[in-house]
């Protein structure tokens, strides 16, 4: 098997965090390459990794043979324009989330890759949870029957510490919308379907973050009807008063259907609670061995905190997808679909309005 060369452009927290040990559990792939426009932090990447090629313009990264694919993990606002650079130098792409600022942008995204041939990858980092895996499966396999609802709730205590790039409407594009929702938003849709109209609303309760400005929102709802006939209600904080933040607090969500109802919490990676017509309570189930890692993932899935240790497996579908020249799961199509809701949550919550979104997609076509 060749050696797979990949670059980091964006070497913050979820480079060193997810994507580095995620790369080095692949078998012959080698990070070739970094590129952060800040020089602490890439001195800070360069003494983790002992690597040399360290740049502070992708343009440089670009132009070396060695590096087949590129990780984007960078604020949102140049996702985009790195992308599309990777595209054009023929690198396969994978992109943090969310994919762009907007959705004609993630669009181009998409469309660019599929005409390149490249392979495209976006980073839903939740459905590679053992257990959302498990309950994707338990409602293809119809243990909820017909989807009458489903609920997601994220709720965090960010108070008000400056979160950075995250908090400036112009680098990230939205708060809570693209930071958290956005992944609640995707596997809603892997889970019963696509989405059909919204209405949302959005409230910012601090306009400083220890003193620097604040412009876009730390709360966020949408209520939803989705092309199956189910209702949605998503709701996302950062400023839930004393609930901790990170992996161990509230991630929520509940499916309830004609049949049964099937409920997840990040907090138990390797189990779901489930219930059937007739019963009066949730019971708890473990989630199969044959769901604990991502199919053909060399991770032993036991090993490590599964609260982080899923997250290795997304850089294993990058990288097997490459190896097989198949599409990644989710791909930029997965991408610029949350990006349109995304797009239409903001547009509900200037219009006070509901917005249709049954449409969305029908321009995604390779041309
Ligand atoms: N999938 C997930 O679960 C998950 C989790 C956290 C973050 N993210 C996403 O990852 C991305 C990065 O988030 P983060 O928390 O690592 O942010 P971060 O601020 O820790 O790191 C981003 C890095 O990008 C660098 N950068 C900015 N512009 C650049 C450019 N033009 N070229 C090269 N480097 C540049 C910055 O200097 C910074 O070091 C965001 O899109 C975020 O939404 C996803």
């Amino acid at each position: 098997m060749s050696k797979l060369g990949l670059a980091l452009i964006g070497c913050g927290g979820i480079s060193l965090q997810n994507h580095l040990p995620g790369l080095a559990m692949c078998p012959d792939v080698a990070v070739v390459a970094l590129c952060d426009t800040d020089p602490a932090t890439l001195s800070r990447a360069k003494s983790q990794t002992g690597l040399d090629a360290v740049y502070s313009n992708y343009h440089d990264v670009m132009k070396r043979d060695d590096v087949h694919a590129v990780i984007v993990a960078t604020p949102n606002i140049v996702h985009a324009e790195l992308v599309l650079a990777a595209i054009a130098a023929g690198k396969h792409v994978f992109c943090e989330k969310p994919m762009a600022m907007n959705y004609g942008d993630a669009r181009a995204m998409y469309l660019a890759a599929e005409r390149a041939n490249v392979r495209h990858m976006t980073a839903f980092t939740y459905r590679f949870v053992p257990a959302m895996r498990y309950m994707g499966h338990l409602i293809q396999k119809g243990a909820v029957g017909i989807p009458y609802h489903f609920r997601s709730c994220r709720l965090q205590d960010w108070g008000v510490r400056n979160i950075g790039w995250r908090q400036v409407q112009k680098l990230a594009g939205t708060g809570e919308l693209g930071d958290m929702l956005s992944h609640r938003i995707d596997y809603a849709q892997f889970l019963i379907g696509e989405m059909d109209r919204l209405v949302a609303n959005t409230k910012r309760f601090h306009d400083l973050r220890d003193g620097k400005p604040s412009d876009l929102e730390d709360w966020v709802t949408i209520l939803a009807d989705y092309k199956v006939g189910a209702s949605g209600v998503l709701e996302s904080s950062k400023v839930a008063t004393g609930r901790g933040e990170s992996a161990a607090s509230q991630d929520y969500v509940e499916v309830n259907g004609s049949e049964g109802s099937i409920v997840f919490q990040l907090e138990h990676p390797h189990q779901l609670q489930v219930s059937k017509k007739g019963d009066k309570s949730l019971s708890k189930i473990s989630v199969p061995q044959e769901f604990l890692k991502w199919p053909g993932s060399p991770r032993d899935a036991m090993a490590g905190d599964p609260l982080f240790s899923f997250r290795y497996d997304q850089s294993f579908e990058f990288i097997d997808a490459i190896r097989n020249q198949r599409q990644c799961s989710p791909s930029f199509f997965e991408g610029a679909m949350v990006q349109g809701i995304m797009d239409a949550a903001v547009l509900s919550v200037e219009d006070r309005s509901w917005i249709e979104v049954g449409g969305l997609g029908h321009d995604l076509k390779p041309v």
